[in-house]
């Protein structure tokens, strides 16, 4: 009975041997790549080291490390060779020897080994997320560490020193070698791309600059210490801290990780070590910024792979396709673009000349530096669209009013300009193909949802008012037609999407969570009952009578048509019945008004480049369409802000569009108190320059960090902010006006600068108030600030009250 009895307790261990969490694994020990989980987990159970089934449907495994407690079990270390994962068939096993680790498949084939050059005593999985091999004779000399050999990402208490590599992943699910590596070169921290799938290395598009002639001054580790901050260090023991982007505390109960993602951006991630706020991962900081525009050397295709354009969205680069390309690999946007259209004269072109077979279409903003062949001035349109058109080379040509620079296949290092940019004329072939790719769906739901790209997409750089007239009538048609099927419906970049009703009642779990109250409605959050699952934000307008029908139109309208990345992205909307909603992208942190009025003040850095990214944001509503739009309520309550911190001017309920050919107009009293400017008061016709007072107003607010009346203040020359910032700076009393921040004194030239612009912006008359486009230039110091002139009313607009 006892042998029955053992031997049942023999076969009940077995399977659970390796979760049980040992300190360290002995000599001996396997690993094996059955349909359970296999592992070996750290003593607080954080991280495990073992076999990862690769997809659900596979048989086969990785052999990885990965944070064990949360769902995600993201996968930080995986065993590599010749550039791409090794992949166990099932059954396979891993054991440890005194020669290192061995992994054999089924047939009992080597498939993988380590073998450090020391002989191995045992083993451990640490806390810190560092698999160990244990050197025999001494225990705390590591054999072989995974800390040592990392893939894309390192942990807190990670040092990457001279000779170790990150390499990115080739897309966000696998894990080949990508495109983009990260290491020491001569004391310098580089990014470098390479020539995939070649591992050839092309100029570094990020230096850390740290390499020295005296090596002691040279850097030499990357250092991601336990409170999760990443530095450089010198040989010399000297810090240097690297610009990384968005700069938020490190928060204790939170696991980090550092990454080099599949698009070259060095990312620290934080996920809450609380299993029940459900967030995933968020980036804390980046590097570098502006990836757009940093890989253009004559060689190479540029972040977004070829004939394609990049933008930034959250911060990260997003490719897209130009005028009658598609991407070469739907699943991979970074992989380029191809023409959807025969290139030259096809076989049954005959005797048709290129007029006839090819269309110019434009295409602006986004730009294409390299690849001229040709340039052409002085020239006109017409001379420059028809020089493309007969001329088989020619695939885009870049017209700026006097020159004609003409541009063949590949196009390289295309990239979406915040500002107005010449005009790109893009030669197309005649006929009905698809003019934008979207390559999600079946073909035959695609042709509708093609078009409304093509058009939201085309308004959305050229502001077309036809093209908005095409897409109501267009919504309004495919609505009846599609009116059982809206589940149906894509989401992507350029397509605005209908919900139904139900649906958004469903995704927000019966409107429970409320964001916050907006203009004309409530704002609820959401999640999409789709694979992508992402959080939205939905706005209900109040059911109220036909002012709020033009609300709805003009808010879709306007926003549908807008496309920048310190706007709020509006995904899609609900118009069913009395029921009408907009559906927005999620912004994480909340509003610029709970960020600038908390105590501690945020910091000072973070709140000047707040500060620029809104003046960017409102000059593309004034100027960047050719119909104007005039916001009419900023105020930091309608400012969101993005994992990143990166602020999204949102809210365009009160916009109102204006006609170019008038752009003052009269129009109700609208906006918000504190931040209205005085010629509304007065009910006098009112100008972009409204929007220009309110930035005014609260690029104070943002300085000081208070809000621009408090009228419980003791002292009551400090109620009213543009007053009482005035008197500060013509009696030069900066420190107390913004009451001991540090960062903002020492940065004190910008600071006395801003107060002016700030000053410039709140003229009462609207006339004296420079134009957005300048404010922003000023801010930038690429203008001069003139010293701005006394008025003796600023404070009308608030004092009404
Ligand atoms: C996998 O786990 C199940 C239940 O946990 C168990 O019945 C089965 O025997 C295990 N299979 C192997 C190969 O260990
Ligand atoms: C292995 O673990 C993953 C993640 O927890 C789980 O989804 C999967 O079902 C597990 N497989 C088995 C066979 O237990
Ligand atoms: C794999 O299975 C898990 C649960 O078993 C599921 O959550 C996940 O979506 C599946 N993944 C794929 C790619 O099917
Ligand atoms: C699972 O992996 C196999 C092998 O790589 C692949 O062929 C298959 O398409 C994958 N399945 C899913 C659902 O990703
Ligand atoms: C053990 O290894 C550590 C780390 O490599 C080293 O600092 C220490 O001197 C070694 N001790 C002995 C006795 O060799
Ligand atoms: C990853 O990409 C490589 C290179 O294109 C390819 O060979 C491999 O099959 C891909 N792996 C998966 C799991 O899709
Ligand atoms: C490194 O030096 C180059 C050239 O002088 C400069 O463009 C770049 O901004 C510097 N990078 C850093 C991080 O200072
Ligand atoms: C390394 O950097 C130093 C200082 O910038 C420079 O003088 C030297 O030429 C560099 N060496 C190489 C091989 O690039
Ligand atoms: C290198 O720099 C260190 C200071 O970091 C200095 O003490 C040393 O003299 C320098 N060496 C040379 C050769 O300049
Ligand atoms: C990490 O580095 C920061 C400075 O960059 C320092 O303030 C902090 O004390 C360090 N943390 C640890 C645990 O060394
Ligand atoms: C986890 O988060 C939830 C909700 O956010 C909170 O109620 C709970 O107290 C947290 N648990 C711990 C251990 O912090
Ligand atoms: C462009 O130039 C051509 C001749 O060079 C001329 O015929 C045509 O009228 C011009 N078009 C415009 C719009 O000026």
């Amino acid at each position: 009975m006892d042998s029955l009895a053992l031997s049942c307790l023999i076969l009940l261990s077995l399977p659970l041997l390796p979760f049980l969490s040992a300190a360290n694994i002995p000599l001996g020990s396997t690993l094996s790549s059955t349909s359970n989980n296999s592992s070996w987990i750290s003593p607080s159970r954080d991280f495990a080291f073992g076999f990862r089934q690769l997809n659900n449907s596979s048989d086969l495994f990785l052999l990885a490390i990965w944070f064990n407690k949360i769902p995600e079990r993201t996968i930080i270390w995986h065993a590599n060779e010749d550039n791409h994962p090794v992949l166990a068939p099932r059954g396979s096993t891993l054991e440890l020897t005194a020669t290192g680790l061995l992994l054999k498949d089924p047939g009992g084939q080597a498939i993988w080994d380590e073998k450090p050059n020391k002989i191995v005593s045992d083993a451990a999985m640490l806390d810190t997320g560092n698999f160990v091999l244990i050197a025999s004779g001494n225990h705390s000399d590591y054999a072989w560490q995974s800390f040592k050999s990392p893939t894309d990402t390192i942990l807190p208490t990670q040092i990457l020193d001279l000779g170790s590599v990150l390499v990115s992943r080739l897309t966000e699910t696998n894990l080949s070698k990508g495109r983009f590596e990260l290491h020491f070169s001569n004391g310098s921290l580089e990014f470098i791309p390479v020539a995939w799938p070649s591992r050839f290395q092309y100029k570094s598009y990020y230096t850390s600059n740290t390499s020295s002639a005296n090596s002691s001054e040279s850097g030499h580790q990357l250092v991601f210490n336990e409170s999760a901050d990443i530095y450089i260090v010198k040989n010399n023991g000297q810090i240097v801290q690297l610009p990384l982007w968005a700069q938020l505390s490190p928060r204790a109960d939170h696991y980090f990780r550092a990454t080099l993602d599949f698009d070259g951006v060095f990312a620290e991630y934080a996920h809450s070590k609380n299993s029940s706020t459900n967030q995933g991962w968020f980036p804390t900081r980046t590097l570098p910024d502006s990836m757009c525009t940093r890989l253009a050397t004559d060689i190479g295709s540029g972040i977004c792979g070829f004939n394609s354009y990049c933008s930034l969205q959250n911060g990260r680069p997003f490719c897209d396709c130009p005028p009658g390309y598609v991407l070469v690999d739907p699943n991979n946007r970074f992989r380029g673009c191809k023409p959807n259209f025969w290139q030259g004269f096809g076989p049954d072109d005959g005797s048709r000349n290129a007029q006839e077979l090819y269309e110019i279409r434009e295409f602006n903003n986004v730009d294409w530096p390299l690849g001229d062949y040709e340039r052409l001035e002085p020239s006109n349109q017409t001379e420059c669209e028809i020089s493309c058109l007969q001329d088989c080379s020619c695939a885009v040509a870049i017209y700026d009013g006097n020159r004609c620079w003409k541009k063949k296949l590949p196009l390289s290092n295309g990239w979406l300009r915040d500002t107005e940019f010449s005009k790109v004329l893009f030669k197309v072939r005649k006929g009905d193909f698809p003019a934008f790719s979207d390559n999600s769906g079946s073909k035959k739901e695609r042709g509708p949802l093609f078009l409304l790209g093509a058009f939201l997409l085309g308004g959305s750089i050229l502001c077309n008012a036809f093209l908005l007239l095409a897409i109501l009538i267009f919504f309004k048609w495919r609505r009846r037609k599609y009116e059982n099927n809206v589940q149906d419906s894509t989401t992507s970049a350029t397509n605005l999407r209908f919900f139904s009703y139900d649906e958004l009642k469903d995704a927000t779990d019966g409107f429970k969570e409320e964001l916050g109250r907006g203009s004309f409605g409530i704002v609820y959050k959401g999640v999409l009952k789709t694979a992508s699952g992402n959080a939205i934000a939905v706005k209900k307008l109040d059911r109220l009578a036909q002012e709020r029908e033009r609300e709805f139109k003009s808010e879709v309208s306007a926003i549908g048509r807008t496309h920048h990345k310190n706007l709020v992205q509006l995904l899609g909307f609900c118009d069913e019945a009395l029921n009408r909603l907009l559906v927005y992208e999620f912004m994480g942190n909340g509003t610029l008004a709970n960020l600038i009025f908390a105590i501690p003040k945020p910091d000072w850095n973070l709140r000047v480049r707040i500060s620029l990214e809104i003046a960017r944001g409102l000059v593309y509503l004034h100027e960047g369409c050719n119909v104007p739009i005039i916001h009419c309520d900023i105020k930091p309550q309608n400012i969101l802000l993005d994992h990143y911190f990166s602020p999204k001017i949102s809210d365009f309920g009160l916009s109102k569009l204006l006609l170019s050919d008038h752009s003052r107009t009269h129009t109700m009293i609208r906006g918000t108190r504190g931040y209205v400017a005085p010629e509304w008061l007065k009910n006098a016709p009112v100008s972009a320059k409204v929007d220009v007072y309110s930035f005014g107003v609260m690029l104070l607010e943002i300085i000081c960090c208070r809000r621009s009346v408090e009228m419980e203040l003791e002292e009551e020359s400090r109620a009213i902010l543009t007053d009482w910032a005035y008197d500060c700076y013509v009696e030069g009393r900066l420190d107390a006006l913004i009451d001991s921040d540090e960062a903002a004194m020492a940065d004190r030239s910008r600071l006395h600068k801003w107060l002016m612009i700030a000053m410039w912006c709140i003229q009462e008359d609207p006339s004296k108030r420079p134009t957005m486009k300048v404010v922003m230039q000023m801010l930038e110091g690429l203008l001069e600030v003139p010293n701005p002139p006394w008025s003796s009313s600023f404070s009308i607009a608030v004092t009404e009250s």
